[in-house]
């Protein structure tokens, strides 16, 4: 992707711009970012995901300024009925299921993989929606079908009303508003206060980013490198030959504090330790995702594709895949960083890859990671 080339999906801004001006800064409405909208996913098929067991979803019914949430799955029968005004069905995960909607995230490939979420679809009949709220994360609000009456505002503050099951702001105080029509993207920095209210049937898709808070990064890899440190088996023990006696025996020693001290310090200073136990968490698939290996799929040297619940990112020294890390050099590291970036190897670089990495990919392909070699 040329970042400095101006793009309709950003209004004609260029990514480079965009990400200069807007990305957790302001806000950007782009009219017509998709041309007609989003038509592969109809209001059917999306009631058919949010019926299954694997797939997240809620149900919204606002009550003269009461909330209820339900979550799924739902049976066809679960919804109100369509007449019915103020109600709302949000289904998280869908570019794990709608090629269409894993195609939509590829366009914002210009922001890394790695801070990328997934793709939410929201079904609202007319005056439904999620209330005045703010989200902790950046979101690209695609308005799919329909109409929706956007506000949103930098308020300060962002206090909830209490004893509601979803977040909603105690007092919401927007600075703008525009009625998203079909097409239309609203981009939205992290702690934005937002509402849109459905005028008629309406369909929203929106692309969620995560960010990870120090203390739960830190913990995962922590957990991490901890495995690690365990299966080193690093049977060095503590000996402290120079302990003078003691008239405070339940004092910690400073020298096996210092051990310890030396001991952590030694597992994060292992080469790539750190990085690779990223990658690993980073690439970890989302608890309700599993995949089906089909040794059956037949020979087609035509290319390899990623499955669209597969995490693929690098590093310099290491390709990451659904939490597993393989270190990579020379060519086949480059043929795996554009499988990585592209979501696709070609049949050309695919004949390039060495017997091993074939190998591994083979392996990959037989646990459902990846499409197209049998
Ligand atoms: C929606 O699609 O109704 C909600 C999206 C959001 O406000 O983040
Ligand atoms: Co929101």
């Amino acid at each position: 992707m040329d970042t400095e080339q101006g793009i309709a999906l950003l209004g004609g801004l260029s990514p480079a711009q965009f990400m200069r001006r807007h990305w957790q800064k302001r806000p950007l409405l782009v009219r017509g970012a998709f041309a007609g909208g989003l038509n592969s996913l109809g209001r059917r098929e999306l009631f058919g995901l949010a019926g299954r067991d694997d797939v997240e979803s809620r149900l919204i019914v606002a009550h003269d300024g009461d909330w209820r949430l339900r979550r799924g799955p739902f049976g066809a029968r679960a919804f109100p009925p369509l007449r019915q005004s103020g109600w709302t069905l949000l289904v998280q995960g869908a570019d794990l299921q709608v090629p269409a909607a894993r195609a939509v995230l590829d366009q914002f490939g210009f922001v890394p993989e790695a801070r990328l979420d997934d793709l939410m679809v929201s079904f609202a009949t007319d005056g439904g929606g999620v209330g005045p709220h703010f989200d902790s994360y950046d979101v690209f609000l695609i308005q799919a079908q329909g109409r929706r009456r956007w506000q949103w505002g930098a308020q300060q503050s962002l206090d909830l009303v209490d004893g509601l099951p979803l977040k909603i702001l105690r007092r919401f105080e927007p600075s703008d508003e525009a009625v998203l029509e079909p097409g239309d993207l609203l981009y939205l920095p992290p702690r934005y206060a937002h509402n849109g209210v459905a005028q008629g049937p309406c369909m929203t898709w929106s692309v969620g980013f995560r960010a990870p808070s120090r203390g739960a990064l830190a913990a995962e890899l922590l957990q991490r490198l901890a495995q690690e440190a365990a299966d080193a088996d690093d049977t060095a023990r503590y000996r402290d030959p120079h302990q003078a006696a003691v008239n405070e025996p339940g004092k910690v020693p400073q020298a096996l504090a210092d051990f310890a001290r030396a001991a952590v310090d030694r597992v994060l200073a292992q080469p790539g330790a750190l990085e690779r136990a990223l990658g690993e968490v980073l690439t970890e698939p989302k608890p309700n995702v599993w995949f089906e290996g089909d040794a059956a799929e037949s020979l087609r040297r035509d290319g390899v594709w990623l499955d669209a619940r597969t995490r693929m990112l690098f590093d310099r020294a290491h390709v990451y895949i659904n939490g597993e890390s393989y270190r990579a050099a020379g060519r086949d590291a480059r043929l795996m960083r554009q499988l990585a970036n592209e979501r696709s190897l070609p049949r050309r670089e695919l004949a390039l890859v060495s017997p091993s990495a074939l190998a591994l990919l083979q392996e990959w392909n037989d646990a459902g990671w990846i499409h197209g070699l049998g």
